[in-house]
């Protein structure tokens, strides 16, 4: 395995996530109650810190854990560690990369059925547009990518920077 073309900088990713909290702030002003921020762990930890700390809105701060790829290869999504989410509450669910989709369609069940007046999706990368609600980047390639939270096997989540990962 190595490291191939830097993808995507620190400085592009940070600045797109700005850009999107301005975005999501919009969408939920007026709204009454605050905004439950999910992360899901462990791979969109950077990328979450990157979103919540430009939303002016009011937030309160989620953290949920799914495993979903082996290796380079996905399989179905496990939860690991779970969250209670307040009924009625609107969640906004932060993730690294939207694949198949799985992960997402996961937390948004699981999360209607605790109660949730809403839940939306923010991804730092989607392999599709329209997958989520709000891409910082839609990436269409099947390559693999690692850093800025990006695992292979646990490792290269903290390169200040997504790179593509050549077999
Ligand atoms: P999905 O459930 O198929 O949408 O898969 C989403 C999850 O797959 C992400 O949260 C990542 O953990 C993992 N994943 C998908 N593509 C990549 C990649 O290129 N690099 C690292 N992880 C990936
Ligand atoms: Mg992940």
């Amino acid at each position: 395995m190595k490291l191939g073309q830097q993808f995507l900088s620190g400085e592009q990713i940070r600045a797109r996530a700005k850009e999107l909290a301005a975005e999501i702030d919009k969408a939920y002003a007026g709204s009454a109650q605050p905004l439950v921020c999910v992360c899901v762990l462990r791979g969109a930890a950077i990328f979450y810190c990157d979103v919540i700390k430009h939303l002016k809105s009011e937030i309160r701060c989620e953290f949920v854990s799914v495993r979903s790829y082996d290796g380079m290869k996905a399989c179905e999504p496990v939860l690991i560690q779970d969250t209670a989410i307040q009924k009625g509450a609107h969640v906004l669910v932060i993730e690294d990369i939207v694949d198949t989709g799985a992960t997402a369609a996961l937390m948004k069940k699981r999360f209607l059925a605790q109660g949730a007046a809403s839940v939306k999706m923010c991804s730092m990368l989607g392999r599709k547009d329209g997958v989520a609600d709000w891409i910082a980047y839609v990436i269409d390639t099947d390559k693999f990518f690692v850093g800025y939270g990006l695992d292979y096997n646990q490792k290269m989540r903290n390169i200040d920077g997504i790179y593509e990962l050549i077999p």
